[in-house]
């Protein structure tokens, strides 16, 4: 593990053998894009506040907020709305999303992706190579593989 990322507080769980393959002042960059989406978040029913900034291997940077629904199941994550939009462009190569959370008060706890989107980043990710950034600012981070969060899923590969 880079060792600037250690000095710079930036968490990664121990059985984390992987090398991070996004540069710093990319991971910064997903997390304030991160915090600007939540501002867009529509949920009235819950007053939880998600924004999720989603790195495509291609370098563009694809926005999502959760959007809530008077009927409820209808209702979106900010990480499948960033997922939605790019994937609906064309593009669905991945290297990594940032994911910020909480109450309309302020973000205070990590906020992890639901299963529902971890099973949507397994469609297009690669378990080792697709990073999952939690914030709860700009100074504290967590870093996770796919892998990590979403071990013995089922994707594309299983219907082979
Ligand atoms: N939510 C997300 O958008 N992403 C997550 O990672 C967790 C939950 C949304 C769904 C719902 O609108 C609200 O947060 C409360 O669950």
């Amino acid at each position: 593990m880079d060792t600037k990322l250690k000095e710079k507080n930036v968490q990664v769980p121990s059985n984390n053998i992987h090398n991070f393959l996004v540069a710093e002042s990319l991971i910064d960059e997903l997390v304030k894009k991160a915090f600007g989406m939540r501002q867009y978040a529509y949920a009235p029913y819950s007053g939880f506040k998600v924004g999720a900034a989603l790195l495509a291997k291609n370098g563009d940077i694809y926005g999502g907020c959760n959007i809530e629904n008077a009927a409820y199941g209808p209702s979106n994550c900010a990480e499948r709305t960033a997922f939605f939009k790019a994937v609906s462009e064309g593009v669905r190569e991945f290297a990594a999303i940032a994911i910020v959370g909480g109450p309309e008060s302020g973000v205070k706890d990590f906020c992890a992706p639901c299963g529902v989107c971890r099973q949507v980043m397994a469609e297009f990710c690669s378990p080792d190579e697709f990073y999952i950034i939690l914030a709860k600012s700009i100074e504290e981070k967590k870093i996770y593989t796919l892998a990590q969060l979403f071990p013995e899923g089922f994707s594309p590969e299983n219907l082979n």
